[in-house]
């Protein structure tokens, strides 16, 4: 990180401290050894009456410094805020851009905090498996009770100022000039005596809140975290109103320490840093810099091209979709305002955002109209004739410079790139479904793919909201590909005498949110039969499935058989066929433990992953956990699976 400052200066009778430390004002151990010294020329100056602590930069503080978490230096952030509530003169924190996690607690330990209109606030910890260390629970629970601190610690997103204001949490809001206006609102404040006492010796929040709303938002704030991190919030929260603020604050730090020495931590740390270092370039791009991109054309209308347009409409772009023929594409377009319908009603959109967003959206039977794009996202069907053909025909119409991308799961990114004249335009763009839904983006770099076109996706993705991770060519990238290795052993495993729920529990044991064979019904298990038969590979029990017609979910049968739509049962149908093979194979089957189900699903899919970062396939191992947490659902309290290999497995061997 660069050089970091921390300035004052006086206006009449008023300090300013301005800390700079781009990009964000982490507040490391030097950072806060700065500010330290700041506050006691403030603290010794009598010709100062009050203070105004703002940032220079994009953001106020975004935070303590992940990296050092966990490090006993002082002056520890507390002390910080300690000494601004007790230096007997008033102050105010000036927040722009984001006042979050200890940046947030040290604006709890002003007098007063002021923002900009656009600025948020937020108490993003639990994010980390951590809960806030410098009195983020007990100051919020005092300023805006038990429940509005809950909600803000539990779920770690921003509050926007407005809001911030109506709970108690932002005492004033300014359009532009946010110090100098902070400092007229300080100075009006000292001159009227209108000054109220630190938070920490306020009353202690009378409310007796309702503990069983507690325990209820507790639990779902659990269910949709997938991690038992926000229990800890809430006991620091309801320890804010049971016991004195004194003790209230220590356990908050004995819960923090707790936390910050656990391994979930580490291995959320790890992912914080993991994501942000996929999302660059790994060269340095001197060549060119990235292109524009606002015109987005998506070839074919099905459920993924809906969901890729949808997903660009989300985020601004004009997008046109292309089918063949009219039929397909009304159907896409209907597709598309039906998913919009749908989030109208459920409360999650209104109606304006979503008529905005379909209006973005246009569809096409003609290629030509393809020709203004500025990306061009092919989403048609997986089949390399198919594609090739598509690019042959994008290549003769696309505008000199677009990027012309596949969307392709498994194909060779470079066979289908040689089909036209400018293979360093080319590369892959593997959605995940639902694509306006599904975080992870693989950007699939072709031999030819030109530097400043991946920047340009990248860009691109980081618009979208996406979480790209770039990748090399091989048969299913980066994701598919271990998910293979993955389950390559599932069927011997159900043969040697696991059931389908044996094996789904285990994983759900791990932390997946679903196992193998449930994820396989979902999306239909005719998808790695066609591939199979494809590359004339036989998987003997999952292919006596589907020409059994048990295709999945979608029909109403596969590893399970479904009779309200969505709930798996065991289908004795299926325990008979297992028999039977198994006996037809001579394997006499026998009990199958958790232990073995994970190492022998778990073991291929991490062999896999050293064979992709072997061949260059990944850059990094910590790329490969960001595909899997992100696209796959491996639980992020475990790192992604090569962090896991390396951090838990080895371990608890
Ligand atoms: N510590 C160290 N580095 C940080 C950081 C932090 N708190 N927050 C951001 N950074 C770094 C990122 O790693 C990145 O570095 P890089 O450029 O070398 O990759 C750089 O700052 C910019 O970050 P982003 O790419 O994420 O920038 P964005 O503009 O997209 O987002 C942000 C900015 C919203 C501030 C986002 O970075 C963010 O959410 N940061 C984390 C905030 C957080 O979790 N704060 C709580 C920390 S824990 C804490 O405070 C404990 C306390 O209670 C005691």
């Amino acid at each position: 990180m660069a050089d970091m400052s921390v300035g004052l200066e006086r206006s009449n009778g008023i300090a300013i401290l301005t800390i700079d430390r781009p990009p964000v004002n982490a507040l490391s151990h030097e950072l806060r050894k700065l500010i330290a010294a700041r506050l006691d020329e403030v603290a010794r100056d009598d010709a100062i009456a009050g203070l105004v602590i703002a940032c220079a930069g994009r953001t106020f503080v975004a935070g303590a410094d992940i990296e050092e978490l966990g490090l006993v230096r002082h002056p520890m952030l507390r002390d910080l805020i300690d000494t601004l509530e007790r230096i007997g003169k008033p102050s105010v924190a000036a927040i722009h851009g984001t006042a979050l996690g200890g940046g947030f607690e040290l604006s709890l330990g002003c007098t007063f905090r002021s923002a900009i209109a656009d600025a948020k606030i937020g108490l993003p910890e639990v994010k980390l498996g951590l809960l806030p260390g410098a009195g983020g629970t007990v100051r919020t629970t005092y300023l805006a009770g038990a429940e509005a601190a809950l909600k803000l610690a539990g779920t770690g997103d921003m509050l926007d100022a407005t809001s911030a204001r109506d709970l108690g949490l932002v005492d004033v809001l300014f359009d532009s000039d946010l110090v100098a206006g902070s400092v007229r609102f300080l100075a009006d404040r000292i001159a009227a005596g209108n000054i109220p006492s630190p938070v920490s010796s306020r009353a202690r929040p009378a409310e007796r809140t309702d503990d069983g709303q507690l325990a209820k938002m507790t639990a779902e704030l659990c269910r949709k975290a997938r991690s038992s991190a926000p229990e800890q919030v809430a006991k620091a929260v309801r320890n804010a109103i049971d016991l004195s603020f004194d003790d209230a604050m220590i356990e908050e730090r004995r819960l923090f320490d707790a936390a910050a020495a656990s391994p979930r931590f580490r291995a959320l740390r790890h992912l914080f840093f993991a994501e942000r270092a996929a999302a660059k370039p790994v060269e340095t791009v001197d060549a060119a810099p990235p292109r524009t991109v606002q015109s987005v054309a998506v070839i074919g209308a099905g459920t993924m091209g809906s969901g890729i347009a949808m997903a660009f409409a989300n985020s601004g772009f004009d997008v046109v979709v292309r089918e063949t023929g009219d039929a397909a594409l009304e159907r896409g377009m209907k597709r598309i305002r039906d998913t919009y319908d749908r989030s109208v009603t459920r409360g999650s959109l209104s109606r304006e955002d979503a008529d905005g967003r379909i209006g973005r959206v246009s569809g096409t039977t003609e290629a030509e109209a393809l020709s203004a794009a500025d990306l061009i996202i092919e989403a048609a069907f997986e089949d390399m004739a198919v594609k090739k053909q598509i690019f042959a025909e994008i290549d003769a119409i696309a505008k000199p410079g677009a990027i012309l991308a596949t969307n392709t799961s498994y194909l060779d990114v470079n066979e289908i790139a040689r089909s036209t004249r400018r293979p360093s335009d080319v590369l892959g763009l593997h959605f995940f479904s639902p694509a306006n839904v599904m975080r992870l983006l693989e950007v699939v770099r072709g031999a030819d793919t030109a530097p400043e076109v991946i920047a340009t996706v990248l860009k691109v993705a980081r618009r979208l909201g996406k979480q790209p991770v770039v990748v090399g060519v091989c048969h299913g990238f980066v994701g598919n590909r271990m998910l293979q290795a993955r389950n390559s052993q599932l069927s011997r495993l159900l043969l040697d005498g696991a059931d389908p729920a044996d094996v789904d529990a285990a994983f759900r044991n791990f932390g997946w949110p679903m196992g193998p064979c449930q994820m396989q019904d979902l999306a239909g298990l005719d998808i790695s039969w066609r591939n199979r038969k494809a590359l004339g590979k036989v998987d003997l029990l999952p292919d006596r499935l589907c020409e059994n017609g048990r295709l999945g979910q979608k029909a109403g049968k596969g590893w399970y058989r479904y009779e309200n739509g969505r709930d798996p049962k065991p289908d004795a149908e299926v325990a008979a066929l297992i028999e039977e093979l198994a006996a037809e194979s001579g394997i006499a089957r026998r009990t199958v433990g958790e232990q073995e189900i994970i190492d022998r699903t778990h073991g291929p899919m991490i062999d896999e992953g050293r064979r992709i970062l072997e061949e260059g396939v990944a850059a990094r191992a910590s790329d490969i956990d960001v595909v899997w947490v992100n696209g796959y659902g491996f639980p992020r309290d475990l790192g992604g699976p090569m962090y896991w290999d390396e951090h838990f497995r080895t371990s608890s061997q």
